[in-house]
């Protein structure tokens, strides 16, 4: 696959995820049918069966196809920025919930989808159906196969991620200030002890690139006396994260330790120091677990951070932090990125031949 299907498939992938995870939600929403995000999820199903081909076909010289793909792609695009809209939706719910409950209260803690959604969103919200039935039903007169290729090769097996960074790293510059301040800023870290930073965005982006660089910071390291990178991905085992933090700030293995025991060493080793964990790739949506992680780490001095990053805004929810959205790299960046890893430079200058087409490529990244 050409990395711009590599990444429409990932996009897919992100948004099948956040209809699964919205799904119950919409039932609670006035006038919103609740067959509709399962129609878009079955249809993104079938999309997804066939991008192989159309990629085959596309790079054959098919202008169907490659026409056909090119709606697909915007039409992702729009149903990725209406869900986002959805989800901004139920953060204000939840903030307005949240202002109107009196002191003494219990709080409710995820008031999702509470109210209504806005008119307009429920019509584009029709409108995306229509356009998913138009693209289905052209993709029958492509006569586009299902899975042709054998995924195997891709299986989605990834290296756990270190703390280290990327050798090269490109722009995010605005994005980089901003957290640092978050980090690092006097009026962030006044009278708090313990805040989550939560940076969120579809596979691929560059959250972990991003944390990576923050984590290696000169001011972040001199600002934090401990700090520990966890790669978290698919399994969220409150041991074993605790472990691998607590060999981080140790550097003394515990294997065998109960969590008891361990969490006491965590809290003893954090207790009145300012620490940063990184939290990599989570998908853990339980409440539960999330606050029984967390329970050494009150015992750390005021400022201390957690970041977490995750494609997933349920997740955030979890955490009661605002989420820092990560969107896509500028064009100008995407063009070295690709260079680098085509071609070894940063840019085109000595590949003209390849300058089209590598532009292509990045404007779909
Ligand atoms: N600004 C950047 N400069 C250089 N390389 C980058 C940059 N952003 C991302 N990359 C590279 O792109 C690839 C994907 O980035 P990364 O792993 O950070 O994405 P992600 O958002 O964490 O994805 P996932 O949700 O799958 O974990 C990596 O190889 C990373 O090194
Ligand atoms: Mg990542």
């Amino acid at each position: 696959m050409a990395i711009g299907e590599i990444f429409l498939s990932s996009l897919i992938q992100v948004l099948l995820d956040k209809l699964v995870s919205m799904g119950l939600d919409y039932v609670q929403r006035e006038g919103v049918s609740p067959t509709l995000p399962r129609k878009c999820e079955k249809m993104l199903e079938t999309i997804n069966e066939v991008l192989d081909d159309a990629e085959d076909k596309q790079l054959d010289g098919d202008r169907l196809v490659k026409r056909w793909l090119d709606n697909v792609r915007d039409l992702a695009y729009d149903l990725e920025d209406l869900l986002d809209e959805f989800e901004i939706e139920a953060a204000q719910a939840k903030s307005e919930a949240e202002s109107s409950t009196s002191k003494g209260q219990l709080k409710r803690k995820f008031p999702f989808f509470s109210q209504p959604c806005s008119l307009a969103s429920k019509t584009k919200l029709l409108e995306i159906v229509d356009r998913f039935e138009e693209i289905i039903k052209r993709k029958s007169l492509l006569s586009l196969r299902k899975n042709v290729v054998d995924r195997s090769h891709y299986t989605n097996e990834r290296l756990p991620s270190t703390s280290l960074p990327e050798s090269q790293f490109f722009g995010r510059e605005k994005e980089e200030e901003h957290i640092l301040e978050l980090l690092t800023g006097e009026a962030e870290n006044g009278n708090t002890t313990l805040s989550i930073v939560p940076i969120v965005g579809m596979g691929g982006i560059g959250k972990t690139a991003l944390a990576q660089r923050l984590y290696n910071d000169a001011k972040v390291s001199s600002y934090f006396e401990k700090r520990a990178w966890v790669c978290v991905s698919d399994v969220f085992n409150v041991l074993d994260i605790t472990k691998t933090i607590l060999r981080s700030i140790t550097e003394v293995s515990n294997e065998g330790e109960d969590l008891n025991r361990l969490q006491v060493k965590l809290k003893d080793s954090l207790s009145g120091k300012k620490f940063l964990v990184v939290l990599d790739d989570v998908w853990n949506e339980n409440y539960g677990q999330w606050t029984a992680l967390l329970k050494p780490f009150e015992a750390g001095a005021k400022g201390s951070k957690i970041i977490i990053t995750t494609r997933n805004y349920t997740v955030v929810s979890i955490t009661g932090a605002s989420s820092y959205p990560l969107k896509e790299l500028s064009l100008n960046n995407c063009i070295s990125l690709l260079a680098l890893h085509a071609l070894k430079t940063t840019n085109f200058e000595r590949h003209l031949d390849l300058e089209t087409i590598g532009k292509k490529n990045s404007r779909k990244m």
